[in-house]
C-alpha cells in the first residue's frame, strides 16, 4: 500500500505530542503533510471532519493513566474511512499505564485500522524551575526515535496490504481501563504584580477556562491542569498553588527521575 499524503491530527497544550507527531511524519519521508490541531477545535467542527484514503498520524498527552478526557471526547468525534493510523501517547515519564491502548481502541472506532503504536516521553505538565520533570524532553533521541520509528512504519505499510493483525499489537494496558476518581476543582493562579495582562494565557487555553476582563480570570470548574498558560506566560504570572497539588507534584518529582524511554509497537 502507498500513500502520498500524510495527515497529522494531535491534541497537544504544551507542543510536546505536537513535536512527536511532526518528527515522525519526516522519517517517513512523505512531504506532502496536512495537520489537524485538536487542541483548539470545537466539537462542531471536528465532526465535519472525515479522513478520507489517508495514512494518518494521531497523537494525545496522557493524563492521569488514560488519555487526556478532552483529546479523547475530541477524537471520537472525528470519522475516517480506508485510512491507517499510526497512534502515539505521549506522558510526562511517570508511566503511560492504559492510555495507549484506550488511544488504539478509540481510533480504531472511528474507523481506522492501525499501523503502528509508540509511547514517548514529553516534558510533564506539572514541571517547574524547582521541580523539573523531564525537563526539556522531548530531546534529540526522542525525536531521533521518532524519525526512526516513522521510518519502519512506512517500511510496514509498503510491505503490506492487509493490517487486520495489527488488531493485536501487543500493547501494554488493560481493558476495561483504569478508573479515576473526579479532581477536585483546581487551576493555576495569576501573580497579579507581574501579569502585563497580555492575554497569551487566554489565548493558549484549550478549554477557554481564561479570560481576560479587567484582570486574568480562571474558571476553576472547566480547567483541566495542562500546564499551557503557565508555560506560555513569559512573565512568570501563572503558577499552580494549591497545597495539595503541590504535595502530589512533590511526590511526582520524586518518582519521576529515572528517565524513561519511547518504546514502539509495530
Ligand atoms: C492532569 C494531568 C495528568 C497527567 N498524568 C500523567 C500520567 O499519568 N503519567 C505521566 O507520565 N504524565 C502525566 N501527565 C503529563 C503529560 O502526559 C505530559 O506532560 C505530556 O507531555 C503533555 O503533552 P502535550 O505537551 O502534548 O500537552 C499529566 C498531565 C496532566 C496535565
Ligand atoms: S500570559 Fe501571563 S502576563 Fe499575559 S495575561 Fe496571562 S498571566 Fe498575564
Ligand atoms: S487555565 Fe487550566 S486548562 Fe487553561 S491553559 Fe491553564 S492549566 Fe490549561
Amino acid at each position: 500500500m502507498k500513500f502520498t499524503t500524510i495527515k497529522l491530527v494531535y491534541f497537544s497544550p504544551t507542543n510536546n505530542t505536537k513535536k512527536i507527531v511532526r518528527s515522525i511524519a519526516s522519517g517517513t519521508g512523505i512531504n506532502s503533510i496536512n495537520e489537524i490541531d485538536l487542541t483548539h477545535l470545537s466539537k462542531k467542527s471536528i465532526e465535519q471532519i472525515e479522513i478520507k484514503d489517508q495514512l494518518t498520524i494521531i497523537g494525545a498527552p496522557v493524563y492521569r493513566g488514560r488519555i487526556s478526557e478532552d483529546a479523547a471526547e475530541r477524537l471520537k468525534n472525528l470519522k475516517a474511512k480506508n485510512s491507517l493510523a499510526i497512534v502515539i501517547a505521549v506522558y510526562g515519564n511517570r508511566g503511560y499505564d492504559d492510555a495507549l491502548i484506550e488511544l488504539k481502541n478509540i481510533v480504531e472506532e472511528v474507523g481506522f485500522e492501525i499501523l503502528s503504536a509508540a509511547a514517548f516521553v514529553g516534558e510533564h505538565s506539572f514541571s517547574g524551575k524547582n521541580k523539573e520533570i523531564a525537563h526539556g524532553r522531548p530531546d534529540k533521541d526522542d525525536l531521533n526515535f521518532a524519525i526512526d520509528f516513522g521510518k519502519q512504519s512506512y517500511k510496514k505499510l509498503v510491505s503490506s496490504n492487509d493490517f487486520t493483525e495489527n488488531k493485536n499489537l501487543n500493547i501494554p494496558g488493560n481493558f476495561p481501563y483504569k478508573i479515576n476518581d473526579k479532581m477536585p476543582a483546581l487551576a493555576p493562579v495569576t501573580i497579579e504584580e507581574n501579569c502585563t495582562k497580555c492575554g497569551k494565557c487566554v489565548e493558549v487555553c484549550p478549554v477557554d477556562a481564561v479570560k481576560l476582563n479587567h484582570k486574568i480570570v480562571t474558571d476553576k470548574t472547566i480547567c483541566i491542569l495542562c500546564g499551557a498558560c503557565i508555560k506560555n506566560c513569559k512573565n512568570n504570572a501563572r503558577e499552580f498553588n494549591d497545597p495539595g497539588l503541590k504535595k502530589m507534584i512533590d511526590g511526582l518529582f520524586t518518582v519521576c527521575q529515572k528517565r524513561k524511554e519511547p518504546e514502539s509497537f509495530l
